[in-house]
């Protein structure tokens, strides 16, 4: 099941890869740089980006750290990095192909452990985060972005429901419940948190992921989504903006800490 669900990643970014890339790079300009600010790197820093698709997080952290290393599953994805750091002229990165349950690094390696929009394409981010804190050096921090889910059960199911329909390689995106007791059962603290409103066009999401209006899923989503409208019953906010939508993904970002073995052991 895991192996199965792996391929349908790799298939849906080798798929993307030249869509995804673009997007990253010509439409998130100031939002990666508040993601590098909200990071705050330091220049002594080892940095590891997992599941780093086209390296723009590794890329933008490497001037401002020692080394950044990105790690992903899709080889497309890191032929896209690589290119992107011969074109920046940027020698302290290098991209690794693998799995984030398995990161293939020693125990407590890096300063810095990051993984952003990636939690919601893996089945078990339990084992992933799991595998970031181990390679994790005592006084490391961790960074986790990724979009939130509704709360509402109801409106979990859909928003889940119109994601998957849109990107096979979709998992689940967490609610911020879920995140929060996911990161205090692996003895993680929360030094800081934002949750930021993203607003994007669905016709671009759907190019992102390969869909373009001819696809019979191109229709259906935006039906599924157009019936969400009065209540916003999946949670995406949308609203009709000419022959198209403007939807809304809140995206959450947290630096982690470990907590000490003594209050571990005081909250046991
Ligand atoms: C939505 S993209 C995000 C890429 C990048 N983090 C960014 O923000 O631009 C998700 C990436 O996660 C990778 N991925 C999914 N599951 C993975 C796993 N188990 N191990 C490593 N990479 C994985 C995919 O190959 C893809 O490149």
């Amino acid at each position: 099941m895991a192996k199965k669900h792996k391929d349908t990643v790799r298939k849906q970014f080798a798929k993307t890869v030249e869509a995804f890339s673009k997007y990253a790079v010509r439409d998130s300009g100031d939002t990666l740089a508040e993601q590098v600010e909200f990071t705050k790197p330091q220049p002594a820093d080892l940095a590891l980006d997992v599941a780093c698709g086209p390296g723009r997080y590794a890329l933008a952290l490497a001037p401002r750290v020692r080394f950044a290393r990105g790690i992903d599953l899709t080889p497309e994805m890191l032929r896209q990095a690589r290119e992107f750091q011969r074109e920046r002229g940027i020698a302290n990165a290098f991209f690794d192909c693998g799995d984030a349950d398995q990161l293939p690094y020693p125990d407590r390696s890096f300063d810095l452990v990051t993984c952003q929009y990636a939690f919601h394409h893996m089945q078990k981010p339990a084992a992933a985060l799991a595998q970031m804190l181990r390679v994790l050096k005592p006084a490391g921090r961790i960074v986790v972005i990724d979009s939130l889910a509704p709360e509402s059960d109801r409106k979990f199911e859909l928003h889940n429901r119109i994601e998957l329909l849109r990107d096979p390689s979709h998992a689940e995106t967490l609610r911020l419940t879920s995140l929060l007791r996911l990161f205090d059962e692996l003895g993680l603290e929360v030094a800081r948190q934002s949750i930021r409103r993203r607003e994007r066009s669905f016709h671009q999401w759907m190019l992102r992921a390969g869909i373009a209006p001819s696809d019979p899923r191109y229709g259906e989503t935006r039906g599924l989504l157009a019936d969400s409208m009065s209540g916003d019953t999946a949670g995406f906010s949308p609203k009709p903006n000419g022959d198209d939508f403007k939807i809304t993904h809140n995206e959450a970002l947290f630096l982690l800490n470990r907590i000490e073995p003594t209050q571990v052991k005081k909250k046991a």
